[in-house]
């Protein structure tokens, strides 16, 4: 029986602008995971695969043309060149589905690493990633990669698409917390809007997405210097351009003042917007009064998390 985790991740800046190229930076979080449980099934019974928490059994050889869980097994199998195994793997996630948060990628990334290590081979970071991204493409359209490539790497990234990760230090950890809007987005339907709105004004768009993308650098400065209130209002500023490119909501913008007004040291949402999670930056003193906050603005669950 082989077992392999991921984190979730939340956007800590540069949301769609990483889209269209500019820099952005993701974090893994570790309060939630997803796990994937590989164990030998009998002889010709083929691969199935048990997602008990959304009450889905798939088996590979029903060829499940739409199914994301078979489409990773395949890639994986396609990667190892191996024929398909006589395995069941059990999928387990606590992390909240269409939230912002890459429960997507990181079911994947659990799978690819059980099956790997179950099947006796091994497997770098940056070859995880890519298979997963192969599948995030199938299911979101035209995703940047930063979701696959925080997730997989487990650590914190500045990712340019296509042209650059580093993964790096944070000087000072950060306490996040994560407040669920409880409205469900699909980040294919906000990309796809915020593409259609770039394409009827692409000025306009072209220089948000350049201010979002200088946030983006002036934050991974301030996080490698520990230097968290000039964080905060880096948030503020990000939140305020994804309002600019339509993606916020009543609810978040409710989420995020509240936050503020707290006395977090900044707020913003997280992902691709609409519904989905606004994320806070609080310290130890002003997390409960935060969590309060956001609970009593609309918030159906906050969770809070160290980022190291
Ligand atoms: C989704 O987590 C982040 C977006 O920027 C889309 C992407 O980068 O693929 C909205």
């Amino acid at each position: 029986m082989t077992t392999a985790t991921a984190p979730a991740k939340i956007i800590l800046f540069g949301e769609h602008a990483v889209v269209y190229g500019r820099p952005a930076i993701a974090v893994p979080v570790t309060h939630v995971q997803a796990s994937a449980t590989v164990e030998a099934g009998p002889p010709g019974s083929g691969c199935t695969l048990i997602a008990r928490d959304v009450d889905r059994t798939v088996h590979l050889a029903d060829d499940a043309p739409d199914d994301p869980l078979a489409a990773i097994v395949r890639v994986t199998l396609g990667h190892l060149n191996a024929p398909e195994p006589d395995v069941v793997i059990t999928i387990h996630s606590t992390i909240p589905i269409a939230s912002g948060m890459g429960s997507g990628a990181a079911v994947s990334t659990a799978i690819v690493r059980a099956l790997t290590a179950h099947l006796g081979h091994s497997i770098n970071n940056e070859a995880v990633s890519s298979l997963v991204f192969e599948v995030e493409k199938l299911y979101h359209g035209t995703p940047s990669g930063i979701d696959n490539t925080v997730i997989a790497h487990a650590r914190p990234v500045f990712f340019v698409k296509n042209k650059f990760m580093e993964t790096f230090a944070l000087r000072s950890p950060l306490r996040i917390l994560i407040a669920d809007s409880g409205i469900r987005s699909s980040t294919r339907a906000v990309v796809e809007d915020v593409r259609k709105a770039w394409e009827a004004n692409r000025g306009r768009y072209d220089s948000l997405f350049m201010s979002i993308g200088q946030i983006a650098v002036m934050a991974h400065a301030a996080l490698e210097g520990g230097e968290q209130s000039a964080l905060g209002a880096l948030m503020d500023g990000n939140h305020w351009l994804l309002r600019q490119l339509g993606v916020s909501s009543d609810e978040l913008d409710r989420l995020v003042q509240a936050a503020r007004r707290a006395g977090a040291l900044g707020a913003k949402l997280s992902g691709a917007g609409r519904g989905g999670n606004a994320i806070a930056l609080v310290t130890e003193e002003t997390l409960d009064a935060v969590t309060a906050a956001m609970v009593e603005a609309g918030a159906k669950q906050v969770i809070p998390t160290l980022v190291t």
